[in-house]
């Protein structure tokens, strides 16, 4: 195959939420809060959650169906899996092994990736790798949490940010102008103490005390998780636009972590992108961690603001570790 062909784009994408809802007017009745307050300091309306027997494998498994189904790709044809997770079903095995399973993708290697809310971004850029390398032709991405299963619902200061979602994409080679046009990934892991799960891993092991402390809940210091949103979302995208050879105002959709409409608004205004360039469904969904791309991005492909062999796009996320990134593409 020629050096054209090595070029990795996505050719299919499908997503899944869970059909229950939670409002802010919900909330109101669960916590001290209020629906102005969500709205006015993040953006949020409503949610998805996973129902108690509903997994982040299930959520996958449904948006990958779709997402193979849009590439015109049988599972049996898929080479890679990579599930980008937080919230994976167990610890061990790997949910990209369930969900490989349940696909019948019974040629596919399998693993998951954990970069936090920035994982579909670190998934795509790994599978890239492969496609650019010549190993594999049919690549499935898939970034999918349920982190209402690690949310303490009496504390009010994380439990009215975050929702559930599944995002998948399929990679090939592709042809030219089309695919994708630069990576950047980061990570930061003197921050990893702002955002975590602390206990259930090797650190803290499940135990009564754990249970009785509510260490198995996501805890985050959420001021400082604001600043260096902005400020690394920023570095991203500039940085990828710089490796991509494209100026900002060249960029016809943007489409940044869905994780609060203020981090959002700072980060378009940062780079100078008009609002009518800028996706946001954090109103809708809030933040759906691994989700929260390729959610915005099937959307918004989907309301024609990304058109097939035309649009670039630049994608720029941040989350838990401290991780960050961001790719352009042509897709
Ligand atoms: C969490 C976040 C919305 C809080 O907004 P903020 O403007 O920084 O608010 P503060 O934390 O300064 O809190 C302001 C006040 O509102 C209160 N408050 C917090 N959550 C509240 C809620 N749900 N309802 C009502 N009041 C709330 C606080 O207790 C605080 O009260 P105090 O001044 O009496 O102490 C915001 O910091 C944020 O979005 N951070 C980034 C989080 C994120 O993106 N995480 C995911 C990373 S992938």
């Amino acid at each position: 195959m020629d050096e054209a062909g090595l070029v990795p784009g996505i050719t299919g994408l499908g997503i899944h939420v869970p059909e229950r809802v939670l409002t802010n007017y919900d909330l109101e009745r669960m916590v001290d809060t209020s629906d102005a307050w969500i709205m006015e300091r993040t953006g949020i309306r409503e949610r998805r959650l996973a129902a108690p027997d509903e997994c982040t494998s299930d959520l996958a498994v449904k948006a990958a169906r779709k997402a193979l189904d849009a590439a015109g790709l049988p599972a049996a044809a898929v080479e890679l899996i990579i599930v980008a997770t937080a919230t994976p079903d167990m610890l061990f095995p790997a949910t990209a092994c369930l969900v490989q399973d349940r696909l019948g993708a019974r040629q596919a290697a399998a693993f998951d990736l954990e970069a936090g809310c920035s994982g579909f971004i670190y998934g795509l850029a790994v599978g890239a790798q492969f496609i650019r390398a010549g190993a594999y032709k049919n690549v499935l991405v898939i970034g999918a949490d349920t982190l209402s299963k690690v949310t303490n619902w009496k504390d009010r200061t994380t439990c009215v940010l975050f929702g559930d979602g599944a995002g998948a994409a399929v990679l090939q080679p592709v042809e030219p102008p089309r695919g994708m046009l630069s990576v950047y990934l980061r990570a930061d892991g003197s921050g990893a103490d702002l955002l975590k799960l602390p206990a259930g891993g090797s650190r803290l092991p499940a135990s009564a005390e754990t249970v009785r402390g509510d260490l198995h809940y996501l805890a985050m210091n959420g001021r400082e998780i604001f600043k260096f949103a902005v400020r690394a979302m920023g570095e991203a995208a500039v940085e990828a636009l710089r490796r991509a050879g494209i100026r900002q105002e060249e960029v016809d959709c943007f489409i940044p972590h869905q994780a609060n409409i203020r981090i959002i608004d700072a980060l378009a205004k940062r780079l100078s992108l008009p609002p009518d360039k800028v996706v946001v469904n954090v109103d809708r969904y809030g933040n759906t961690s691994a989700a929260s791309i390729p959610l915005a991005l099937y959307e918004a492909v989907s309301a024609g603001k990304v058109k097939p062999g035309e649009s670039l796009v630049l994608a720029v996320a941040f989350g838990a570790g401290l991780t960050w990134g961001a790719l352009v593409l042509r897709y």
